[in-house]
């Protein structure tokens, strides 16, 4: 990976194969609440922990440098995505707590809120990877992009052990031998 955005894009493959499996998951209506709890902790800590966490706290500021404002326009449809999919693993999260209390509604809950997930990360991982990153790579440097992929590597180095890129992309694989026949 010589580029932040190609980086940025090689985690997309593995969140893309993550909205795989919970596709899967709900087609296949699955019970397997310790497999839920495992793709709520990878959204959690690598998705959203260090991919988002790129996102937000390098490249969008990097754009906004370079008149991409968070306010209006493609950075801040980015953010409001980053925003809407908290929403959905908090409810994948909360129906996942009730069903272990022995509510079986609950399911209906999360299943609803991983294929709201897993859809609209599809679509904005489609719009970052063709249109955003692709301006990104017009207005950066090269320089510019090997100072964000060094920035990249400090937040990959605070990560919690279990869940950085190498770890995460191993379970996100696991899941899929399992439910992506
Ligand atoms: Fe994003
Ligand atoms: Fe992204």
């Amino acid at each position: 990976m010589n580029t932040a955005t190609q980086n940025l894009e090689n985690d997309h493959v593995y969140i893309l194969r993550l909205t795989d499996v919970m596709l899967a998951m709900v087609e296949k209506q699955s019970v397997e609440i310790g497999d839920f709890d495992l793709v709520i902790n990878l959204i959690r800590k690598f998705a959203d922990g260090l991919h988002h966490a790129k996102e937000e706290d390098l490249l969008f500021p990097l754009l906004g440098e370079k008149g991409f404002s968070p306010e209006s326009g493609p950075v801040a449809v980015m953010l409001h995505d980053h925003e809407e999919g908290r929403q959905y693993v908090k409810g994948a999260s909360e129906g996942i707590q009730k069903f272990k209390t022995g509510n079986s509604a609950a399911l209906q809950a999360i299943y609803e809120n991983m294929k709201g997930y897993a859809l609209l990360l599809q679509g904005h991982i489609d719009k970052e990877n063709n249109i955003l990153f692709r301006m990104a790579d017009q207005v950066f440097s090269a320089e510019e992009q090997q100072n964000l992929l060094k920035q990249f590597a400090a937040i990959e180095g605070n990560a919690e052990a279990e869940f950085n890129s190498e770890k995460s992309i191993q379970k996100v694989d696991s899941l899929a031998a399992i439910y992506l026949q």
